[in-house]
């Protein structure tokens, strides 16, 4: 903490005396390109997912269906990247190519908002950008494919690269550090650090793609034999099923001052995890015998203030935890009660700014239990 405060110090005054430096030291700590301009792989001629697909029908089918192939055309994002000051860094991550980039960054022309100079890309290529995280993005490099297998005689070089998939080609864009000066207790994307304390917590080893992209038999082409393959549809915060995964409900038990509902997480990391717009309601309403009903809630969310990134609260599942929640009632309610109703549901855009709020109508219910007593 003290520390913290030292360095928040130093650096005010450091702005004070040369602005010029202090912008440097603030670029410098912002995100970074997380690959080189690509080329596109001989025998392919293209970076497009579209030219990948002509061949792997299956893969593209899925990738499209995915929030990586609406990672720069949602509105979601777009509402948010716009309210946000249209900010260089962004483009880093949901269209990641450099191609994909109108304008290569060299510096900052100011820090608040946070603005960027630079040149414009002659290589920009803006439909390339509306393809988001496309295929080229984590298969490309220097020309060739980037896989974990050779295969039978691909029309485009491959390169084998036995980790290719692992955690840590992931963390370039869901793993990254708070920006300089941000008052955070950890990152704001934070997942591979929590899938390793999960790891550690759990005992289990299961790498990201076990759970995100699941094994499947079937042919990369029309015309190459069925093999293993992996889903590409990446389900996360926006499927009700794979969401629902993540939460159980242990136990719900009456207790003096009201209802215990006891919940496990079972994701691979927090519960719930990365952007902190997303919330978990366990609600409960009693059953009474006069059909009087009473009900209360907790909300388990991590709370960060923007623009100045101050962590208000985190009350997100640790990887693996446990938890007992304790919902209180008015004695008078709890003593008429016959049983208890218990609900969990999700809001992915529970924290958003009040324009993206607006998109999701009503959240999800995941789990329902019913306990007399
Ligand atoms: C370091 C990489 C990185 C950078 C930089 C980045 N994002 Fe993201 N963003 C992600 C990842 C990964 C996710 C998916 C995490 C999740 O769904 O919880 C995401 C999710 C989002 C979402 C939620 C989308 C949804 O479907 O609910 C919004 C909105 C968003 N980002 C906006 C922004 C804006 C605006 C900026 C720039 C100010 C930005 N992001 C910068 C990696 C990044
Ligand atoms: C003209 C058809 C065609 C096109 C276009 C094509 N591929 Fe392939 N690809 C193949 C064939 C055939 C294989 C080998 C299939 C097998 O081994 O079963 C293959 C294999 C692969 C593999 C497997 C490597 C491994 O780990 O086994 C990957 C990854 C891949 N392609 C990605 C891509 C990407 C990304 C694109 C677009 C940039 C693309 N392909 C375009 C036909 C194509
Ligand atoms: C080049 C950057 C990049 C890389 C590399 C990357 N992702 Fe993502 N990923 C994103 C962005 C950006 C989003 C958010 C899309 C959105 O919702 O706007 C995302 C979304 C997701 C989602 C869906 C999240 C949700 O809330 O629906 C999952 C799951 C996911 N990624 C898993 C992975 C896995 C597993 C890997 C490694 C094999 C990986 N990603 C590698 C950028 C990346
Ligand atoms: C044991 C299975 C498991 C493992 C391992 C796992 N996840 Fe997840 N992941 C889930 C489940 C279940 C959800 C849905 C809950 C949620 O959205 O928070 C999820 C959600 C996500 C989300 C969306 C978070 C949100 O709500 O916005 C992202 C992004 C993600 N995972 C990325 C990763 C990455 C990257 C790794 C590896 C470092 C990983 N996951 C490892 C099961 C797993
Ligand atoms: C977020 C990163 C990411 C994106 C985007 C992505 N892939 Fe993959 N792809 C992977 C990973 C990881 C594997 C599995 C590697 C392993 O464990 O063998 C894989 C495997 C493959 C394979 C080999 C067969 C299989 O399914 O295991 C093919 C072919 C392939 N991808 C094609 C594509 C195509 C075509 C697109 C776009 C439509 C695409 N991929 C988009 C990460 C990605």
């Amino acid at each position: 903490m003290r520390k913290r405060t030292l360095a928040v110090l130093a650096a005010t005054i450091a702005a004070l005396a040369a602005p010029g430096c202090l912008r440097a030291y603030v670029f410098a700590r912002l995100p970074q390109p997380v690959m080189p301009p690509l080329e596109a792989p001989a025998g392919v001629g293209s970076l497009s997912a579209e030219a990948c697909g002509a061949c792997h029908v299956d893969t593209y089918a899925e990738w499209k269906g995915s929030q990586m192939a609406r990672s720069w055309t949602d509105p979601v994002f777009q509402l948010d990247f716009a309210h946000q000051g249209a900010v260089y860094a962004c483009r880093y991550c949901h269209a990641p190519i450099p191609q994909q980039q109108p304008e290569i960054v060299t510096g900052l022309s100011s820090l608040r908002p946070v603005r960027g100079v630079g040149e414009a890309n002659p290589a920009y290529d803006e439909a390339l950008r509306d393809e988001g995280v496309t295929c080229a993005a984590c298969h490309v490099r220097e020309g060739a494919v980037e896989g974990t297998f050779e295969g039978h005689e691909a029309p485009h070089p491959v390169t084998v690269r036995a980790d290719f998939g692992s955690a840590g080609d992931c963390a370039a864009c869901h793993q990254s550090p708070a920006p300089p000066f941000a008052p955070l207790d950890r990152p704001l994307l934070d997942v591979v650090a929590e899938w390793e304390a999960w790891k550690a917590n759990t005992g289990r080893s299961e790498d990201c793609v076990d759970c995100h992209m699941p094994v499947v038999d079937r042919a990369l082409t029309a015309w190459t034999p069925a093999r293993e393959a992996h889903r590409h549809d990446f389900p996360g915060a926006w499927s009700d099923e794979m969401v629902g995964q993540a939460i159980r409900v242990d136990e719900v038990t009456r207790t003096e001052a009201g209802v215990r509902v006891t919940v496990t997480n079972l994701a691979g990391h927090r519960f719930p995890s990365s952007d902190p717009a997303r919330a978990v309601t366990i609600r409960a309403r009693l059953a009474t015998r006069d059909g009087h009903d009473a009900s209360s809630e907790i909300t388990l969310d991590r709370r960060v203030e923007f623009p100045s990134f101050t962590e208000r609260w985190d009350t997100t599942l640790a990887p693996g935890e446990t938890r007992a929640l304790d919902l209180s009632f008015p004695a008078a309610s709890l003593g008429l009660s016959t049983g208890a109703e218990v609900a969990v549901y999700w809001s992915r855009l529970h924290n958003a700014i009040p324009a993206v709020r607006a998109l999701e109508s009503t959240p999800t219910l995941l789990h329902s239990i019913t306990v007399a007593w």
